[in-house]
């Protein structure tokens, strides 16, 4: 079998960070979202994966590399715009050729892994296999209609969800899909939706298996979900210090001190990590936040976030909570008059004053 990843598309919801970097590349308990997919699938016994790419190409190309360090082989496939996921599938066609393969969307994360329904689908030879997960808003995902335990429709974002059961981005298909993405013709929202293909699959009498994934499963479209899956992700964290923390500091909980990682004088309330080289000083540091590498946090409380590398906070006399915060920012208390609140922001920044 081999694997397809799509890492292309524009990550419009996750703007203003995704104006510098791929969605895919936001990290998660300070680990790109990315290499959670990468390992799964490596993790079920497939080695050889197809990466499709678009305009952020040169960032996954730097962060992934040829594979070797996942313990995978890597080839990248450019699709030239955002057409769909059954258009990724079907550009990828000379790198799948006949062999069945699962597909996994970059942005996706399912914390059970994906073995089990890998070895499902060896076992029971169906034409493919669908995940699907009890989701609140149906209508932000594709959905399945079961009858007695099997498909019978599937419909891509519908206003009126014929249930509660979302697809999961990650499918496992044989050859005949290719048959179904040349077949269907672009929704509503121009792309080639694989919804339309598999729904193809079903009404030609070809065998879509469904199953139902126990564990959590997230799609990190959105900034809050972002921050749910980091809160999911350092739930089952163990305490590891490879960095330096002084006496006068206090940490309880699962933490994570990265190599280089500097408390001084503070209170850490894991589960969190601290990224590689950062320094937290005369500061607070709550429940279910990942602080990347490089990051000053000093004299301020930060809780509930993810802040990316090289970001800088301090002096700040409120507590930072349920906060996205990208690379390179600086949020700092400013002694000049008059004592406002200024700020450079990028298009499509969000900022909550309390
Ligand atoms: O997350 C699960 C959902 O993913 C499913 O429930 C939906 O049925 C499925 O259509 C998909 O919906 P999204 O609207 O969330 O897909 P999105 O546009 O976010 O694309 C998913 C991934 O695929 C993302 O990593 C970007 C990449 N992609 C997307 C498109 C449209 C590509 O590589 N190429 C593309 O042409």
């Amino acid at each position: 079998m081999k694997g397809l990843i799509l890492c292309g598309g524009k990550g419009t919801r996750l703007r203003p960070l995704t104006y510098t970097s791929a969605k895919q590349l936001i990290p998660v308990a300070n680990k790109p979202i990315l290499f959670y997919a990468i390992e799964a699938i490596r993790d079920a016994g497939i080695y050889e994966l197809g990466i499709v790419v678009g305009e952020t190409q040169p960032e996954v190309r730097r962060a992934v590399g040829d594979g070797s360090r996942c313990g995978v082989k890597v080839t990248y496939i450019e699709q030239e715009a955002p057409l769909g996921l059954a258009h990724a599938v079907k550009i990828a066609r000379p790198f799948l050729q006949e062999e069945p393969f699962v597909l996994f969307l970059g942005d996706n994360i399912v914390r059970e892994g994906i073995t089990t329904f890998v070895e499902r689908f060896k076992a029971s030879k169906p034409d493919a296999l669908i995940l699907l997960s009890r989701v609140a808003e149906p209508q932000r995902f594709g959905v399945a209609e079961l009858r007695e335990g099997r498909i019978v429709r599937l419909v891509e974002k519908p206003k009126t969800p014929p249930s509660d059961l979302a697809l999961v981005g990650v499918y496992l298909f044989n050859h005949h899909i290719f048959e179904a993405a040349e077949a269907i013709g672009p929704s509503w929202r121009n792309e080639l939706e694989i919804t339309d293909a598999i729904q193809y699959l079903i009404d030609k009498g070809y065998v879509v298996e469904p199953h139902m994934v126990a564990g959590w499963w997230k799609d990190t479209g959105k900034p809050e979900d972002v921050l749910e899956a980091n809160r999911l992700m350092l739930a089952a964290i163990e305490t590891r210090i490879a960095g330096e923390v002084d006496d006068s500091s206090n940490l309880t909980g699962q933490v994570v001190i990265e190599p280089g990682g500097r408390v001084v004088n503070s209170c850490i309330r894991g589960p969190a990590i601290i990224g590689e080289g950062s320094l937290i000083m005369n500061a607070y540091i709550g429940p279910f936040t990942s602080i990347g590498p490089n990051v000053t946090i000093v004299n301020s409380e930060v809780e509930h976030s993810v802040i990316l590398t090289d970001s800088t906070v301090s002096d700040v006399p409120e507590r930072i909570d349920d906060s996205l915060i990208g690379r390179n920012v600086v949020i700092k208390r400013s002694q000049a008059k008059p004592l406002a609140i200024k700020m450079v922001l990028g298009d499509n920044s969000r900022i909550s004053v309390g």
